[in-house]
């Protein structure tokens, strides 16, 4: 599949836009009145969990597998400026990462939820132009004019092994992946887990762990 590169950064992309558009609007709306039930709360506090450990994953990933694979390929897109911005969220990565230890320790959501959403807002400052200029240089059709359908295939093997050693817990990060993504997305993303994931873990094993995300995933 010559476009499986391409179209897996754009699905990842797509992920953590919704997600971080999702994660402000409903938790501006819990900031003034309050979670309405413990079990949203519950669902809110993974969904960011997810957001937090998903965006890392992906960056650790380009930043250790795919960028030095493009420097060679695809020369002259800004590396300096997209590792730049890498690091550059990594204070409001931090600082929300202990927001949500806060929520996950039973703190009032006075003592997180506003530390939270200032991080997302500092995160969502830069994510944009981000994945603009990714999304320019690195896309289906620059892809797949650097690299053999071979050599796409494989280091979309090496990035998807990577994230998900990389991220976690499983029973959250792959459900919040699946289900921030529409149907035909979601159908491709799937392509990439080994079937006992799409079979049993997904809707069976992990079910309860994941089930109060649902008020902020896609059906
Ligand atoms: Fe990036
Ligand atoms: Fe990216």
């Amino acid at each position: 599949m010559a476009e499986a590169l391409g179209g897996d950064l754009l699905r990842i992309h797509r992920i953590i836009t919704r997600a971080l558009s999702v994660c402000r609007e409903r938790g501006s709306a819990f900031a003034r009145a309050d979670f309405p039930d413990a079990s949203t709360r519950e669902g809110y506090v993974s969904y960011a969990r997810a957001l937090l450990s998903a965006l890392r994953a992906h960056h650790d990933a380009e930043d250790e597998l795919a960028f030095p694979r493009f420097r060679e390929r695809i020369p002259d897109a800004p590396y300096d400026r997209l590792e730049r911005d890498h690091a550059d969220l990594v204070p409001a990565l931090t600082a929300a990462d202990e927001a949500v230890e806060g929520a996950l320790a039973g703190l009032p959501a006075a003592a997180w939820l506003g530390r939270l959403l200032g991080a997302l807002d500092r995160i969502d400052r830069l994510w944009h132009d981000h994945i603009a200029i990714e999304e320019e240089h690195f896309n289906v059709r620059t892809i797949g004019s650097a690299l053999s359908p071979e050599e796409q295939g494989e280091l979309g093997r090496a990035l998807s092994a990577h994230a998900q050693q990389h991220s976690g817990p499983d029973y959250l990060v792959v459900p919040f992946l699946l289900h921030n993504l529409e149907p035909a997305d979601r159908a491709a993303m799937a392509a990439n887990f080994p079937p006992i994931v799409m079979q049993q873990l997904v809707p069976i094993a992990w079910k309860e762990k994941w089930a109060p995300m649902r008020p902020f995933l896609l059906e």
